[in-house]
C-alpha cells in the first residue's frame, strides 16, 4: 500500500548517528551510515566496495534490474545491508533512508537509448522520484545528498572547453532529466528559513569505461574493446566527435571523495568528474584500443547522426578537492581483455550486460 510524504512525515523517527560521529573512517573523515540507490549497478556497486573499504555503514536500495551479482563478494559484510526496492515507491526510501547520515543517489534509467524507450517511466524514474527522495531526506535529517548528473546535459558546443557555469545544451531526454533532477535538488535542500538543509552535490559524470562485477557493454571503450576481442574489428562511427571520459573506478572514489570532504567545499556545488587529460576524439580512442589488443583494426564507418561532441573541464575538482583520475584509457581495455579471457565473455550483446533497449515496466 502507497502512503504520501504527509503520513510518512509523522511515521518519520529522528535516528540518526548512533553517536557514531564520533568515530573516523581509514581517510579520517567521519564514519558515516552511507544509503547507496542503484547501489547494485554498474558504477554503484564499485562506490559500495569503495565505501566499505573506507570504514563506511552501507545501505543499498536498488530494484535489481540486472540482478545482485554485482554485490556477491560483500553480502557477509556486517557493514553492509542490501535492500531491493524502487525510488518511486514512498515507502522503500523511507525505509531506506530510516539511520542513514548520507544518501548518493545513482539509481535511475540510464543512458540516451534506454529514456527514449518510455518516456513515461523516465520522467517518473529519474525526475519524480528524485522529488520524493529530497522530502524524504528531509525527514530523516540527511547531512549530505550527492547525485550522479552527466557531462551530457553540455550536449554539442562548440566552445573549446565547458565548465561548470556553462550553457547547458541537453540533446535527450536522458540529458533532460538529469538537468531537472539537478535543479530539484539545488533548489530543494536549502532554504534559508529553515534549519533542515542538506549538504548537496552534483556529479557530472564523463563516459565511464572500464570493468565493473556488473559490465556494461553499451559504453564506447567497453564496446570497442569487446569487439576488438571476439571480432578483430574496432567500428569507429565518425569519429571526430570529443568524448570526456572517466575509469569506473576514478568515478566512484570522486564520490567517496565528496562525501568525505569538508562540508563548505562541496556544499551546494555542481563539480565536472573526469581529467582534462581524458577528453578523448572517438578515433583516438579506437586507436589506443588497436593498439592494445593484438590483431584487431579500426575501421572508420561514416556516420553523421551522434552529433554531441563536447570537451570539459575538470579543473574544479581538481583546485577544490585535489582530485584527479588514477586510471587511463590502456588500463580499462586491458583489464576488460583480461577479464574476458578469464570468464570466457564470448558475447558481448548479452542483455545483463547493456542498458540500450532495456523496456522499464
Ligand atoms: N555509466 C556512465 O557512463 C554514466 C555517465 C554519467 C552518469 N551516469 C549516472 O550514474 C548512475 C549509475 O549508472 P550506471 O552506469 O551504474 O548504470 P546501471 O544501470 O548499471 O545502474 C543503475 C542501477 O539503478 C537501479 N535502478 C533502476 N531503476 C531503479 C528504480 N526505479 N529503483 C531502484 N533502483 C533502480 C538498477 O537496478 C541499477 O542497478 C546513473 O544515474 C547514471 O545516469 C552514468
Amino acid at each position: 500500500m502507497q502512503c504520501s510524504i504527509a503520513e510518512m512525515k509523522v511515521q518519520s523517527k529522528h535516528c540518526n548517528n548512533y553517536g557514531r560521529n564520533l568515530l573516523v573512517s581509514v581517510t579520517g573523515s567521519r564514519i558515516m551510515r552511507v544509503l547507496v540507490t542503484g547501489g547494485a549497478g554498474y558504477i554503484g556497486s564499485y562506490i559500495v566496495e569503495e565505501l566499505l573499504q573506507n570504514g563506511h555503514d552501507v545501505r543499498v536500495l536498488d530494484s535489481m534490474l540486472w540482478g545482485d551479482d554485482a554485490l556477491e563478494p560483500f553480502k557477509d559484510d556486517d557493514n553492509l545491508e542490501i535492500r531491493e526496492g524502487d525510488i518511486r515507491h514512498i515507502e522503500d526510501l523511507s525505509y531506506a533512508m530510516k539511520g542513514m547520515d548520507a544518501v548518493i543517489h545513482m539509481a535511475g534509467i540510464v543512458g540516451d537509448p534506454a529514456c527514449g524507450v518510455n518516456e513515461q517511466a523516465t520522467q517518473s524514474v529519474n525526475v519524480e522520484a528524485t522529488k520524493s527522495l529530497v522530502e524524504i531526506a528531509k525527514l530523516h535529517d540527511i547531512d549530505r545528498l550527492i547525485f550522479a548528473s552527466t557531462c551530457s546535459v553540455y550536449g554539442a558546443s562548440e566552445l573549446m572547453e565547458l565548465n561548470e557555469g556553462s550553457f547547458l545544451n541537453p540533446l535527450s531526454l536522458y540529458a533532460k532529466s538529469k538537468i531537472d533532477s539537478e535543479e530539484i535538488i539545488l533548489h530543494e535542500t536549502h532554504d534559508k528559513f529553515s534549519d533542515d538543509n542538506i549538504t548537496s552535490t552534483i556529479l557530472r559524470l564523463g563516459t565511464i569505461f572500464g570493468w565493473s562485477r556488473r559490465m556494461r557493454f553499451d559504453l564506447v571503450v567497453n564496446i570497442l574493446t569487446a569487439k576488438a576481442v571476439l571480432e578483430g574489428d574496432i567500428p569507429v562511427f565518425g569519429g571526430e566527435q570529443y568524448r570526456p571520459l572517466v575509469h569506473v573506478h576514478d568515478a566512484s572514489r570522486a564520490f567517496v571523495a565528496v562525501l568525505e570532504a569538508d562540508e563548505e567545499k562541496v556544499d551546494h556545488q555542481i563539480f565536472n568528474v573526469g581529467d582534462n587529460d581524458l577528453n578523448y576524439q572517438i578515433k583516438k580512442v579506437g586507436k589506443i584500443v588497436e593498439n592494445t589488443i593484438d590483431d584487431a583494426e579500426v575501421r572508420f564507418v561514416e556516420h553523421k547522426e551522434d552529433n554531441r561532441t563536447y570537451r570539459v573541464s575538470f579543473d574544479k575538482i581538481n583546485h577544490i578537492l585535489g582530485w584527479e583520475a588514477e586510471k587511463d584509457i590502456t588500463d580499462g581495455v586491458e583489464e576488460i581483455k583480461q577479464w574476458m579471457a578469464e570468464e570466457d565473455i564470448t558475447d558481448y550483446s548479452r542483455e545483463d550486460m547493456r542498458n540500450s533497449e532495456y523496456s522499464y515496466m
